[in-house]
C-alpha cells in the first residue's frame, strides 16, 4: 500500500525479484491515482489497485473497501509502504501480526508524518528509521527492524531524507523476512 513516490514499494519488489526475500508483491494498492507509486507498478508490471480516500466517508469505509478487495487474494502480508492514511481495526483485525508499517525515524521517537522535520528541529545527531508490525496507535507497534543514520550539521529535511530512505529501502524486506520468521512461515534465525 503506498500513497507517494513507491520508492519503498519498488525496493521490495526488487528484493523479491532478485530472490533476496522469498515472496511476490501481487498488488499495489494506492489512495491517490496519480501518485508515484503507480508508475512504479507500471513499469514492474504489478496490478494496482485505487481506493481514493475521498471518495469514502470514513476511515472504516476506505479499510473495509480495501479488505474487501484484497480478500480473495492469499496474502501472507499487508506492507504499508508510505501509506499516508491513519488505518483502522478493520485492517489490523483482517491482518493480525501481518500488516507492517515503514517510518522515518527510530521510534518511539518521532510518529506522525513530519517525522524528519521533527528530528531536525529536536536537534538530534542520529535519526533512522523503523519497520514495525502495525497497532492501533498512529506509528505503534512492535519493532522488526530499525536502522540508524547519522544527522550531520549542514542537513537539511531533502538530505537527511535521501539518508533514511537508503536505509528503509534495505530494512524494509528484512522486516518482512522477521515478520515471516515470528509467525513461522520462515524458518527463524539460529
Ligand atoms: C517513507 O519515508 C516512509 O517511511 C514513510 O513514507 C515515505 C514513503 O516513501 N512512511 P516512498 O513513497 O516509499 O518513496
Amino acid at each position: 500500500m503506498a500513497s507517494g513516490e513507491g520508492s519503498n514499494f519498488e525496493a521490495l519488489v526488487n528484493a523479491c525479484r532478485a530472490d533476496h526475500l522469498p515472496a511476490d508483491v501481487v498488488q499495489l494498492v494506492v489512495n491517490r491515482p496519480q501518485c508515484g507509486a503507480v508508475e512504479r507498478a507500471e513499469r514492474l508490471g504489478i496490478p494496482t489497485a485505487l481506493f481514493d480516500h475521498r471518495a469514502v466517508s470514513s476511515r472504516e469505509e476506505l479499510d473495509r473497501r480495501i479488505v474487501a478487495h484484497l480478500d480473495g487474494e492469499q496474502l501472507d502480508f499487508v506492507v504499508m509502504a508510505g501509506w499516508m492514511r491513519i488505518v483502522t481495526d478493520v485492517l489490523l483485525a483482517a491482518y493480525p501480526q501481518r500488516l507492517i508499517n515503514i517510518h522515518p525515524s527510530l521510534l518511539p521517537s518521532f510518529r506522525g508524518a513530519k517525522a524528519i522535520e521533527q528530528a531536525l528541529e529536536a536537534g538530534v545527531c542520529i535519526s533512522g528509521c523503523t519497520a514495525h508490525l502495525v497497532a492501533l496507535e498512529v506509528d505503534s507497534g512492535p519493532i522488526l527492524v530499525q536502522a540508524a543514520v547519522p544527522v550531520l550539521e549542514s542537513d537539511t529535511a531533502e538530505t537527511l531524507a535521501e539518508r533514511i530512505h537508503a536505509q528503509e529501502h534495505r530494512i524494509l524486506p528484512l522486516a518482512v523476512q522477521r515478520a515471516a520468521q515470528r509467525l513461522g512461515l520462515l524458518p527463524a534465525l539460529p
